[in-house]
Formats: structure tokens, C-alpha cells, sequence
């Protein structure tokens, strides 16, 4: 049964009573939204304010304090009436006012009606003083330990409203140190690690992009407390912002040790001014919280991922070849033929066509046309997408087509006609980026543009099963040509939602039709893109040995069957290697299968058979272990554990010259005993793995570890463990 909670309180401050209207209640109420090991903990003091009495650890009754809370326990303080730090809210209210005040006015506390597993709980705010209401959401999903948190604002007042700040989520944490772990990089290297020890005052990660905003920062963090995150033990929060704009956390360590984490979209530049009626949305912010380190952090996200933050997160992901490291645009039919033989042969399920198939006023042969001009090239295709398809579908293979559906080049149909459609601003010179601009879809003849490259490709050409959406610059003059001067600064946020309901609308016609996020590498890889996708593309970085790092970085967050990871030949290491890396994300070729060698054909196609066939569900839906961490050593490990540990597949990188000591696995049933086998073993070699083909307990495995059968730097192994019936 639901539990409804709506309880009236005092609304007492500085000794006045406010709003008549509000009952009266005698003691302050404690409200929880709480998972099955986490609790965040809040109350209504005397003074009518929500405060924190902690976020952590779910302990069995929290009481109201005797005592009145510090200023800066506020839950969700807004800025101007004594509250001195960051504040998660600031607004300038219609009469010119600075200054807001939250005070609770009721709040609601129920199972979710069509998920037992999520408690969704909305606690309601008013500023006494004006019609001016925030109401602060949650879905606590139980079994992942995931908070999802966001705020909706919204007034009565007679004139707009201008809010300066607007976070989705603004917890106080209470440890003795606090450790930061941030997602960052640039093209080519995204998402490494770093991490540092918070000192007192601010510590702000954002993004100003605005539009592949996440290009040198992921918005995800760890927030570990009294030492650095370790995998298996200690405190660690996880946080990652669904939001693929520009995003800001500040991190504001106070004089008496306490951190408040404000998470959200990034102010910088996005005032809005919110007209009476309407509601202002935050992106919802998700939480974790870990007793055992930050491996628990990943695993919760992932779990939660599979069920509630991608689309069909149980569907198996194709294994694809796509032909961009392969072609570029410099194709024509025959070629794209030809590479489907190479393609049935290795055992794909599915050919990728990339950039580089449309446009014939202004033809897409190189980056500097055709974007905005989405009809097929008609000399490079003259039989269209839907014989690619056809063709493919003889040789048994689907068929996907790439799209950048929010650009457009200044060489093409388009921007001629239509050069007020892009963001720019006024009396600037115009930049480009890679010859590039960008649709502003807050102008809805642009936003129906964008539908319509999806629709109009979608629609006619039945055969197409898979895309993948692009994006290959960002903002840096962002100016709207159809806002008006006061919502200049609504741009960014605006142009976000029409981005989300322009994918959402994808989704929701084309069910069938999987599809990967990319942004040049992983300018968009978060769970508010995520939603509408099946994977992302993490880098153009296919150097194996690179993307051992990247991919370990984006794992903190995002399930291995999100994570694209391709064969190609970059970096020239041995294909095994590269194989063995790409085995631990969704399995795809970059190549031209003509131009292989035997050996390599040979290693591609036996690594697809043993994706396919054994490995994929496992890696998709088993439990991530990172045992090694590359940063750490000449060696990086991992593995996946099937959720009844029945079976688990252990993967050992080397990375350079060093000791070759055991590797653990971790994760298995202590109890059971475990087949060992080495996999992906190179054509008629044998395994060096001593335990090779032995049967031994969960628990002697994971305390002794395997010798390993590793000699040389970018030689890997894939080694399997299955229970003994
Ligand atoms: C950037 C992507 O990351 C590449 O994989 C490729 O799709 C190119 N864009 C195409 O322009």
C-alpha cells in the first residue's frame, strides 16, 4: 500500500507567523527518502525551513534534533535572507526582491504505482513572502540504492520571475576529509581520472559548452570520505547530472568541515526568466552511496542503468562494422558493397554506413559541405539507402545509417536558405567548428527540421535497424536570432529540451531502430542523452592500449553494453589485444575487412563467435569488478559476474615491461568451484594459464589469485570461470 504523507507545519520565523493559511503542527517531522542501504534524512524545524540530518548510511529511526539546525544545514538553501554559502537557489522575484525564503508547506511519500521498486516523494517549499513555490522531487530506487532528485519551480507572481540558479540537487555531506574524483580529458583522451583531497572554500567541475558540452569533462564524479576511493571499502558517493548541456558542480567545503555538493545545470550564463504559470524543470541529478567503495558505486549505477536509464538495457547491443576508420567519406556504392561481404564473413550483425552519404547541390565528400542537405548523394549512391539495405539483408546483416541532424554547413541548402536558423550572435564574425554550425532549436521551424532529418530518413527506408547520432562541435557564440533580448540566456537550456523531445520523438516512433549517442568522441554521454540511446560512442580513440583508460573511466558510471568499443588498427598493437579490449564493451569493427591479413581476419571473426555466442549477456548484464587499475601499475584487470555467480570472465591487460605476479578475480561464490578456461586464445596456441582447464572454489581463486599467463607489454588474456553443476 502507498504511504501518503501530507502533514501541515508551523511556518515560524524570526518570531512571525506566516501565511495564515498554513495548519499548525507542534513538532518538527522527519522525512526520508531512503533505498535499501542508503537514507537521506531531512526535517522541518521550528523556523518552517527543511533541513538535512544526513545522507549515508540508512540507519533504523533518525529523531527530529532537540535543537534548532545550523543555517547551513538548509536543505536546498536559496540565496539573499542570511543563508552565507552557495546557494541551490536564487531568484529575483517580479517586485525586484533578492532575496528568497523556502518554507515547507506539505510533502507527499509513495510507492510508485507501476514500479514497487521506486518510492517517488515531492516535499513542497513556498516563500512566505511571495506566491513563489519550489517543489523538490525524488525517486528512490530501493534494490540499486539510486536517488534521483530534481526541483520544479514555479510562481503566481505578476511578472517574471528571473532565477539566477537553479540546482537539481544540493546535499550536505559530513566526513572528516572528502576525496573528489573527476571524469575529464579532451578529445582523444576522455574520461581520465583525478582525483583530489577537497581544502576549504569552492571547488567548482563544470562544462560552458552547451552543446556537446561534455567534451573535457563527463558530468560524474566520486566523492569519497576519509581517503582516497578504493574499490572495495569505504564511503563513496557517486553523482552524475542527466543533462548533456552545460552543467556545474560546486563543491563548498564550509568552516566547520561541512561539504555541500551543489549539482546542475551551470548558471554561467543561463538566467531565465520564468513567466507566471509555467514550471521550471531541473535535469534530475542521481545519487549513490556506497559502504563498500567505489566498485559498489559502479555496479548500483549499472544495475540501475540496465533497468531505468537506457533504452532496452536487457536487449542484446549488435556487433557492428562500421566504415569510418575504414572509408571516410571517400565511398561509393560498390565499396559500401563490398565491405558487407567482409562483413558477413567475420559475423557481424549489423553494417554501419557513417558520414559522408548525402548532399548533391553541395556533396558531403569532405567536412566542409552538405550538413542540412540529408538527401542521398546520388552519385556516390544512385540505388539509395534502401538497396544498401536490401543488400545487406541477402548477406544477413542489418543495416544503419549515420546522421548530425542539428548542424548544418554554411555550404548547403540550407544555411542559404535559412542563415537566421543557427546560433551566432549579432555583429560577431561567425565561428565555425570543424565548418560547422549549430541549429538553434528553440526556433521551432528548426526544431521540426531536426524531426524531419530523422523522419524523412527513417520513414522511406524500412531496412534501416540501427543509427548513430552525431554531434562534432560546440557553442561559443551563443546567441539566438529568434529568442527575444531578455531570454537570450534561455538558449542553452532551451535548446537541451527541444534536443531531448526531438530524440524522445525517435524513440517513440521508431522503437525498433537502436541507436548510439555520439559527440565527436563523448561530448554527450550522460543519462539524460542516454534515455533515448543504446550506446555511446566513447572516443575516436581506438588506440586499444588508450582506450583500456577511457573505457575504465566511462565504466564508473555507464554499463559495459553502453560503451562502444571497436576493432580498428590503430596504434598498430596486436589484434588479439585489441579484440581482448573491445570483449569488455558492445563488440563493433572499424575496418576493411579486404585489407586484413589472415591472422587478423582469423583472431576478428573467432573474437566475434565467442562475443556472440558466449561472452555478451555476461559482460552486458554481469557485475563489473575492477581489480587492477591501470593508473596504478603495468597492468590493468576487470571482471564480470553473472548476477547468480554461476559464471564470471576475468580480462588481464598488460601495458608495459613489469612483475607478472597473480591476477585476483573477485566477485565469485566462495563456495562454489569453478571451471577455469582461457578464451580467445590465438588459432592453435595453448593457454600458459597453470590453471587452465582445472576446477577450483570461488574462494581459492579469489585469495590466491592465477599466475599469470602474461609475458610481454599489450599481450592480454580472457580467462573464464564456470560453477561445476
Ligand atoms: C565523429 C565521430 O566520432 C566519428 O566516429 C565519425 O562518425 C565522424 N564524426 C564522422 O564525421
Amino acid at each position: 500500500m502507498p504511504v501518503l504523507t501530507r502533514r501541515p507545519v508551523y511556518l515560524l520565523l524570526s518570531g512571525c507567523l506566516f501565511a495564515a493559511s498554513f495548519a499548525i503542527a507542534a513538532e518538527p517531522s522527519v522525512v526520508t527518502v531512503g533505498t535499501a542501504h542508503s537514507a537521506l534524512t531531512l526535517t522541518v524545524a521550528a523556523d518552517g525551513r527543511l533541513y538535512e540530518l544526513g545522507y549515508g548510511r540508512a540507519t533504523a529511526a533518525v529523531a527530529a534534533p532537540r535543537r534548532p539546525p545550523a543555517r547551513e544545514d538548509e536543505f536546498h538553501p536559496p540565496a539573499g535572507n542570511g543563508y552565507l554559502l552557495e546557494p541551490a537557489l536564487q531568484a529575483v522575484h517580479a517586485d525586484g526582491n533578492t532575496s528568497t525564503e523556502l518554507a515547507y508547506l506539505s510533502h507527499e511519500t509513495a510507492a510508485d504505482p507501476r514500479d514497487a521498486n521506486v518510492v517517488v516523494t515531492r516535499i513542497k517549499l513556498k516563500d512566505p513572502a511571495y506566491p513563489f513555490f519550489a517543489t523538490l522531487c525524488f525517486r528512490a530506487y530501493q534494490a540499486e540504492d539510486v536517488i534521483e532528485q530534481w526541483a520544479e519551480i514555479s510562481h503566481d507572481e505578476p511578472a517574471p520571475v528571473v532565477l539566477s540558479r537553479f540546482a537539481s540537487s544540493a546535499p550536505v555531506v559530513k566526513a572528516d576529509s572528502y576525496w573528489l574524483t573527476q571524469f575529464q580529458g579532451n578529445y582523444m583522451r576522455e574520461a581520465g581520472l583525478v582525483e583530489e583531497r577537497l581544502a576549504p572554500g569552492l571547488k567548482v567541475l563544470d562544462s560552458k559548452l552547451g552543446v556537446r558540452a561534455q567534451q573535457m569533462r563527463n558530468p560524474s564524479f566520486l566523492l569519497a570520505l576519509d581517503g582516497p576511493a578504493r574499490e572495495e571499502t569505504g564511503e563513496v558517493f557517486g553523482g552524475t547530472l542527466a543533462w548533456s548541456g552545460s552543467f556545474q558542480f560546486a563543491f563548498d567545503l564550509d568552516w566547520d568541515n561541512r561539504l555541500r555538493a551543489l549539482c546542475g545545470i551551470n548558471p554561467f550564463g543561463e538566467e531565465y526568466r520564468l513567466a507566471r504559470g509555467k514550471t521550471f524543470t531541473t535535469p534530475a541529478m542521481l545519487w549513490t552511496w556506497s559502504a563498500a567503495g567505489k566498485g559498489q558505486v559502479s555496479r548500483n549505477f549499472h544495475r540501475w542503468a540496465r533497468r531505468y536509464g537506457i533504452r532496452d538495457g536487457d536487449k542484446p547491443r549488435p556487433v557492428l562494422l562500421n566504415n569510418w576508420e575504414a572509408t571516410h567519406m571517400d565511398f561509393d556504392e560498390k565499396k559500401i558493397v563490398a565491405l558487407f561481404d567482409g562483413a558477413k564473413d567475420l559475423g557481424v550483425d549489423l553494417f554501419l554506413l557513417d558520414d559522408g552519404w548525402f548532399g548533391n547541390n553541395h556533396p558531403r565528400d569532405t567536412d566542409r559541405a552538405g550538413l542540412g542537405e540529408w538527401q542521398v548523394n546520388k552519385k556516390k549512391l544512385p540505388h539509395g539507402l534502401s538497396y544498401l539495405a536490401d543488400e545487406a539483408a541477402k548477406r544477413g546483416i542489418k543495416f544503419g545509417i549515420w546522421l548530425e541532424p542539428e548542424m548544418t554547413n554554411p555550404a548547403s541548402d540550407l544555411f542559404v536558405a535559412h542563415p537566421d536558423w543557427v546560433i551566432r550572435q549579432p555583429k560577431r564574425e561567425l565561428q565555425f567548428g570543424r565548418n560547422q554550425l549549430i541549429l538553434d532549436l528553440t526556433r521551432p521551424e528548426a526544431k521540426e527540421f531536426t524531426w524531419k532529418v530523422i523522419d524523412d530518413t527513417f520513414a522511406p527506408n524500412p531496412g534501416i535497424a540501427y543509427v548513430k547520432w552525431d554531434c562534432n562541435r560546440y557553442v561559443t557564440q551563443p546567441g539566438s536570432p529568434y529568442l527575444p533580448p531578455d531570454e537570450q540566456q534561455h538558449l542553452l537550456i532551451d535548446y537541451q529540451w527541444a534536443l531531448y523531445d526531438v530524440m524522445h520523438r525517435m524513440a517513440e516512433k521508431y522503437p525498433a531502430i537502436m541507436a548510439m549517442v555520439c559527440a565527436g568522441g563523448s561530448g554527450r554521454v550522460d543519462y539524460g542523452a542516454l534515455k533515448y540511446f543504446h550506446s555511446f560512442w566513447p572516443s575516436d580513440n581506438t588506440d586499444p592500449l588508450q582506450r583500456i583508460y577511457i573505457q575504465w573511466g566511462f565504466g564508473h558510471f555507464f554499463p559495459a553494453e553502453t560503451i562502444a568499443a571497436h576493432v580498428t588498427d590503430m596504434g598498430h598493437r596486436p589484434v588479439k589485444f585489441a579484440c581482448d579490449v573491445a570483449l569488455t564493451g558492445a563488440f563493433g569493427v572499424d575496418r576493411d575487412v579486404a585489407k586484413m591479413t589472415a591472422e587478423e581476419k582469423q583472431t576478428i571473426t573467432a573474437s566475434i563467435a565467442l562475443y556472440k555466442n558466449s561472452l555478451r549477456d555476461l559482460i552486458a548484464q554481469g557485475d563489473l569488478y575492477r581489480l587492477e587499475s591501470p593508473y596504478e601499475g603495468k597492468r590493468a584487470a576487470l571482471d564480470y559476474v553473472a548476477p547468480d555467480r554461476s559464471r564470471a570472465v576475468l580480462f588481464v591487460y598488460q601495458l608495459g615491461e613489469a612483475a607478472f605476479g597473480p591476477v585476483k578475480p573477485r566477485g565469485l561464490d566462495p563456495a562454489k568451484r569453478y571451471r577455469v578456461r582461457e578464451l580467445n586464445l590465438p588459432a592453435g596456441a595453448r593457454s600458459r594459464l597453470a590453471l587452465d582447464n582445472q576446477v577450483v572454489d570461488g574462494a581459492t581463486l579469489m585469495a590466491g589469485g592465477l599466475a599469470s599467463p602474461l609475458r610481454r607489454a599489450v599481450e592480454s588474456a580472457v580467462i573464464e570461470f564456470i560453477a561445476e553443476p
